[in-house]
């Protein structure tokens, strides 16, 4: 029924070296797990197997005893029973369901035994005894508030709960077996345990088997090892992987024994979903795994776990969204379904509906599913983002190019490159120094020789407002004389292996130790190390890059750490896995949050992540490939992490492993102009790629590229303070924009910046010189180059040699834009703008503007302008204050300090498209400030073709 997952990993380093390149690589699918190699997957497919083969005569173990059912405040609380039959006891499973304002659930099941400590380890182990309670700590931000006017209904065979909005939705919680459906619009949208397969593995003690009696030895005699165990247990589990499980060299020692969860989540009538990042497949899923792992030369189409993981599900149909996030760290594999309902069974197609039918299995933890019942896409990250956090304000800079390479060699190298950009009129913001930058892969020094003067190297970039980043990794190398690993071994803030001793491994510098980050020691020790004291050759405009955090180990089981070693707390890895990554950013961030005086906005990029990652900076996809493959994955995977709340998402521009033909990496900056972190970024062994290297005409179609990017940076500038006072995505799929349109559900190429209307379809295959876009019904877009109208309602083809991006622009908006081209956005900042303006059929369009210094913390004491524009009916533009929830510009004490000082700025250029015909020839546009003063009447040429342009000044 299921059908099975494969993952891929790292090769050690050696390998990484030589392996590569040009030639078609692929993965090495034997260093990764399959399902059948993982226990706790197993053993929960082959329950799930068991419970369809059993059909109707399956009753699922778990009952909610109802004498402990309480209603109180907001909650649900109780005890789930789970019954073992045999006359054996039943296991208590504490349960909570939290109804939470507005009209969010979170449903959290844990176990009586292990919640007490009442359980013995095996092996001595000093590991923690209760399931992991602390994911929250990571993940949540605030206080979420009980629904004030939730109500609950009591009887012996279900628990009934009205909530949400109007007390709209309902909860159904069954006793007998425990499930629970939610109701909204009077249909259930979404059913817990409907199928019969949650399944929370209890401890137990290894009971161990007695010989018989003529299998016992006599003296003399040679011992028999015993056969390796592989009966059958409850519901014909295989107990082999219960105590100890086996991959490669490693062995598992499973102190804890099985302790696995999982259930099945429905989704009736709701045939796509979508989210879950990260992988390399379609934005529609498929069945899927969350172990965050280095995979080295990871494969298209693939349901094999990634670098990042976010397990945020989203069901959609048309009008409706609903979504789960299943809030657990450890090991996650979710089994994806879609299954025809109908009615009469003899109905083929027509009435049938499909459902979604997932199972989610985690190796360890709380089962802690948070439910969010839409009903627009919006609406469920907006609720998501309000409990993870919304994405970081960026620093401007950060969403401007970013030119990087492993490895640029020197510092003359960085500013030869520096000023060769120059030289070109290349526009970028930031260039990147890769790990040989270190004195012997030391993280916080500098290599001497070929780094002699980093501060002089920074400060000629500086001169152009652009920026260094830096790579620092949490692997700290084991080696004399290295004050670092000093101060992390004598105060013991590593990793421990499961002995309790500083664990070792190998990753780039050879030997190494591993911060541990769930250690606020180790927290504090590492904020020290950024200062610039401590950090010695770093000035200000030097920012971080966080890589390898999975963390990625070349010697450990599946390229990252076993799973029995110790965090802080003795909290197990297996227990906190997909957080590592999120604890490393999260400290980096910090560290960099306390170097300036007074703190600026830290960069910091990281490659692993989990939810509540987007709180501190920007991630990328890894280690793609110079293959039109791989920049076509490129845009379902940023798009994927845009719906789950991180929207500051790239990948690497070019290709990381391997050659791009020019055609080729001439495309892919086209499409990096449209993600939202635009880096590019090659392997050591590939050849030097930098913009101006390639020729003409392609450095001139890439500089065109870069700067079409930065004309536009308002309108990303601005899509990314949405993001992070509302959690929207800034790249955004057909569905989630138009989440009527049943046509376009499927659609994973093409996608709107925003709220700008601006509709992208970047060009992903060889040799093209037309795209078809498919557009929504009743729409009208426009060629954002040459305002060319197309008519929605089904797919347009539109011309895309070389030269061309597809990008078209939805009329009724207004878009802004910096039309100077410079060679960083820093000297943007005091350009007039220019509004671009697409009217609808009515003659109207509205947009949005926010500004403010880029890069200080100034913003949340009033420092920025939020401006919305409104055309109306075809003769008025205005100019107001963005008047909502925090944005009125004027309440903090900066605000009119920062107004004054850009005064000096203003919209200088207005393009309307499909101006009124009446506008042909030539005519006054009169100004009006704000308070009614008028600045007098200035002529302007409308042009024929429906196109008007005024220059009028400042606003
Ligand atoms: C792996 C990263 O994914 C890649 O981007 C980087 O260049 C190498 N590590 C070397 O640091």
């Amino acid at each position: 029924m299921l059908s099975s997952v494969i993952r891929v990993q790292l090769l050690p380093l050696l390998l990484v070296t030589f392996a590569i390149l040009e030639s078609a690589v692929s993965v090495k699918h034997e260093n990764f797990k399959t399902c059948d190699q993982s226990g706790f997957c197993k053993r929960n497919r082959a329950f799930a197997d068991h419970v369809t083969a059993s059909g109707s005569s399956w009753a699922s173990p778990y009952t909610v005893l109802p004498n402990t059912v309480k209603i109180k405040n907001g909650f649900v609380t109780g005890t789930i029973l789970k019954s073992l039959g045999d006359g054996q006891p039943s296991i208590h499973l504490p349960l909570s369901i939290h109804f939470q304002e507005p009209g969010v659930a979170r449903i959290t099941i844990d176990e009586a035994q292990r919640q007490k400590g009442d359980i013995e380890l095996r092996h001595g182990s000093p590991a923690r005894k209760e399931r992991y309670t602390e994911v929250d700590k990571w993940v949540l931000v605030g206080q979420s508030e009980s629904d004030p006017g939730m109500k609950g209904e009591f009887s012996q065979k279900e628990t009934i709960v009205s909530y949400g909005p109007g007390n709209g939705y309902k909860a159904i919680i069954r006793h007998s077996p425990f499930s629970v459906d939610f109701v909204r619009d009077d249909q259930v949208q979404i059913k817990f345990n409907g199928n019969g397969m949650m399944n929370l593995e209890h401890w137990r003690p290894k009971v161990e088997k007695e010989k018989k009696g003529s299998e016992e030895a006599k003296e003399g005699e040679e011992i028999k090892e015993e056969p390796k165990e592989v009966s059958t247990g409850e519901h014909g589990e295989d107990e082999s992987t219960w105590w100890e499980e086996s991959f490669g060299e490693n062995t598992d020692s499973k102190p804890k024994g099985p302790e696995s969860v999982a259930m099945d989540i429905t989704f009736p009538a709701y045939e796509h979903v979508y989210g879950i990042p990260g992988h390399a497949g379609p934005l529609a899923l498929k069945e899927t795994r969350l172990y965050n792992s280095d995979v080295f030369e990871y494969e298209m189409d693939s349901p094999m776990t990634l670098y990042g993981a976010i397990p945020l599900m989203y069901a959609h149909r048309k009008q409706s969204s609903v979504g789960v996030f299943w809030m657990n760290a450890a090991e996650t594999w979710i089994d994806i379904e879609k299954q025809k309902q109908s009615s009469n069974p003899l109905s083929l197609g027509i009435g049938a509906k499909t459902d979604t039918k997932t199972h989610w299995i985690s190796e360890n933890g709380l089962i802690d599913i948070f439910v969010f019942l839409g009903p627009e896409p919006k609406d469920i990250i907006q609720q998501y983002s309000a409990r993870t956090g919304n994405t970081q304000l960026p620093q401007e800079f950060s969403i401007g190019y970013h030119q990087c390479r492993w490895n640029y060699v020197t510092d003359e190298d960085v500013k030869d490159v520096d000023n060769k950009m120059t030289r070109h009129h290349i526009p970028y913001d930031v260039i990147w120094l890769d790990i040989e930058y270190t004195d012997g892969k030391k993280y916080f020094t500098w290599d001497e020789h070929t780094f002699p003067d980093p501060l002089g190297m920074q400060k000629q970039l500086d001169a152009s407002q652009r920026k260094l980043v830096a790579i620092i990794d949490p692997h700290i190398k084991n080696e004399a004389n290295y004050p670092v690993v000093e101060a992390l071994k004598s105060q013991d803030l590593g990793i421990h292996n499961k002995d309790n001793n500083l664990y070792e491994g190998w990753c780039w510098p050879g030997s190494s130790y591993w911060i541990d980050c769930f250690n606020p020691a180790a927290r504090k020790w590492w904020d020290s190390l950024f200062t610039y004291q401590s950090f010695k050759g770093t000035a200000s405009n030097l920012f971080l890059w966080n890589d390898m955090n999975e963390p990625s180990v070349f010697n450990g089981p599946e390229t990252t750490m076993p799973k029995d070693n110790l965090h802080h707390g003795n909290w197990e890895h297996r227990d906190i896995h997909n957080l590592n990554g999120l604890t490393f950013h999260n400290a980096t961030y910090e560290a960099m949050l306390k170097r300036d005086h007074p703190a600026k906005r830290p960069f910091v990029l990281t490659r692993s992540y989990y939810s509540g990652s987007q709180r501190v900076g920007a991630m990328w996809t890894g280690d793609n490939q110079a293959s039109w493959s791989h920049l076509q994955a490129s845009i379902p995977m940023i798009l994927s992490m845009n719906i789950a709340g991180f929207p500051f998402a790239g990948a690497d521009v070019g290709g990381f492993f391997g050659n791009p033909s020019k055609e080729l990496l001439t495309r892919w900056y086209q499409a990096g102009a449209f993600y939202p972190f635009f880096r590019g970024h090659a392997h050591i062994d590939t050849r030097r790629r930098e913009p101006y290297l390639i020729g003409d005409p392609y450095t001139q179609i890439i500089t065109q590229a870069l700067r079409l990017r930065y004309q536009l940076l308002p309108a990303w500038y601005t899509a990314f303070h949405t993001a992070s006072t509302s959690g929207y995505p800034i790249v955004r799929p057909h569905y989630y924009v138009h989440p009527s349109d049943e046509a376009g559900f499927g659609l994973d190429d093409q996608f709107y910046l925003a709220d700008t209307g601006l509709l992208i379809k970047p060009v992903v295959t060889e040799g093209a010189t037309t795209v078809d876009i498919y557009l929504p019904p009743s729409s009208t877009y426009y060629d954002y180059f040459t305002f060319k109208p197309y008519t929605g309602g089904g797919t347009v083809t539109i011309p895309a040699p070389l030269d061309t991006i597809p990008l078209l622009m939805q009329a009724g908006h207004i878009i802004p834009r910096k039309d100077r081209p410079r060679r960083s956005s820093g000297l943007m900042r005091w350009d007039p703008y220019t509004l671009l303006i697409t009217l609808d059929e009515h003659g109207n369009a509205e947009g949005e503007l926010y500004i403010d210094d880029g890069e200080s913390f100034d913003y949340r004491d009033g420092a920025f302008i939020h401006r919305r524009f409104t055309f109306s009916a075809g003769r008025e533009l205005r100019s107001s204050n963005f008047a909502s929830g925090i944005d009125v510009q004027g309440s903090g004490k900066k605000a009119k300090e920062y107004a004054k000082r850009m005064s000096g700025v203003g919209v200088e250029k207005v393009i309307i498209v499909n101006a009124p015909r009446t506008w042909e020839g030539r005519g006054t546009v009169v100004v009006q400030e704000e308070g009614g003063r008028r600045r007098g009447g200035q002529r302007c040429s409308f042009s024929a073709g429906r196109r008007g342009e005024a220059r009028i000044g400042r606003w």
